[in-house]
């Protein structure tokens, strides 16, 4: 059995598998259910200075992904204060609490919140690309909570200049990346965009995330040396492997929690351990960072088409393969693939439709 514990700003994780910030946790109940469903820790949703009121319908599954358009916590502050922060302080879990946004509603928030949290996570995503307004922000929250603070980045920005600005104004952690937008998604029967917004617009996260989320958390970590909570896409273990071999010391999950429920986030930390077992991998820690690595040792980038080697005794002749080679160097005769390397052009497509991976690239 790897070790999955996760030491982060002076807390221990049980598991590096945590709830993002949004509805897994919008309150002491729900956050009950996350320690209860195996959360490594818990983020609770957005607190600010007034309880946010959402444009209804609010939440959409689209393919491949999700839409949302809900703003921070509709509950009132003080309620936070008086009943859910309380609540789940006694879950026994590392508790971070994220709050939102400008340095006067940190400023406000900050020590009410100080008794309950292990560490702040401060959301970014109403700031806009300006750095300056985060950085206050940082700031307020580090003289008024006295706790650690994460910074959650949005993607719509320059990923490497916002942890730059973030670790200038005393960031400890980063946080990334929140939902990607504005999107948009219409009910084809009634024309009606599926978000209430004004506009219909709306936010996406999900597995559409997870490539956006993945080059962004490889951009932070090759930037600053803060450590980094990895979000967006994430609803399997070999999801989170990604996030973590981008550069992440653990992951939250927000739209596979809302999905599929609160059981999710320990089934993903098994499944971690399972294919770090299975991979020969005695901890998370051994993982992190993996694809930094091998990109800083490739030596350039290999203009000349090679093939994918091929093992037959892999192949169930599914012909995923066929289907997709525009080349035509792949046909599937007698159950089995058979290239012809003359035609391939060596793109790698076939290699990730690949599922028993009997094609595979070689990096030497
Ligand atoms: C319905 C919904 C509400 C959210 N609310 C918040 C929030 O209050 N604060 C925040 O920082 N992020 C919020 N998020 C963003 C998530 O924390 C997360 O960054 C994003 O959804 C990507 O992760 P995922 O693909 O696992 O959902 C919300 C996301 C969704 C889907």
């Amino acid at each position: 059995m790897a070790d999955l514990s996760v030491h982060f700003l002076g807390m221990s994780f049980r598991n590096p598998v945590l709830p993002a910030a949004g509805p897994p946790g919008w309150n002491g109940e729900a956050l009950r259910k996350c320690a209860e469903g195996g959360a490594g820790a818990l983020v609770t949703k957005t607190i600010s200075d007034t309880a946010a009121q959402v444009p209804h319908p609010n939440m959409a599954q689209v393919p491949g992904g999700f839409l949302n358009t809900e703003l921070w916590s509709e509950l009132p502050p003080e309620q936070w204060f008086e009943k859910e922060l309380p609540l789940a302080r006694e879950l026994g879990l590392p508790l971070i609490v994220s709050m939102g946004y400008t340095a006067r509603q940190i400023a406000a928030l900050a020590p009410k919140v100080r008794p309950f949290a292990d560490a702040i996570e401060l959301s970014t995503h109403y700031l806009g690309d300006d750095s300056r307004p985060m950085m206050e922000a940082i700031d307020a929250a580090k003289s008024g909570a006295g706790k650690p603070v994460i910074v959650k980045l949005s993607p719509m920005r320059d990923m490497k200049a916002a942890a730059q600005a973030a670790k200038e104004a005393g960031a400890d952690a980063i946080a990334a990346i929140n939902s990607f937008g504005p999107a948009m998604g219409i009910d084809i029967e009634t024309g009606q965009p599926w978000m209430g917004s004004a506009d219909g617009y709306g936010w996406l996260s999900g597995p559409a995330l997870r490539p956006l989320a993945v080059r962004c958390i490889f951009d932070i970590a090759r930037t600053v040396d803060l450590p980094i909570l990895g979000v967006g896409g994430v609803s399997r273990g070999t999801d989170a492997i990604e996030l973590i071999m981008a550069g992440a010391w653990a992951v939250q999950v927000c739209t596979a929690v809302i999905l599929q429920g609160h059981a999710v986030l320990g089934k993903i930390a098994g499944e971690i351990n399972q294919w770090l077992d299975s991979h020969g991998y005695v901890n998370v820690q051994s993982v992190r960072g993996l694809a930094i690595e091998r990109v800083s040792g490739r030596a350039g980038v290999r203009t000349q088409a090679r093939p994918p080697e091929f093992e037959p005794e892999l192949c169930t002749g599914c012909r995923l393969c066929e289907q997709s080679c525009v080349y035509d160097a792949i046909h599937v005769v007698d159950g089995l693939a058979q290239l012809d390397e003359a035609l391939c052009w060596g793109c790698g497509l076939c290699v990730t439709r690949c599922k028993p991976r009997a094609l595979s690239m070689r990096y030497d």
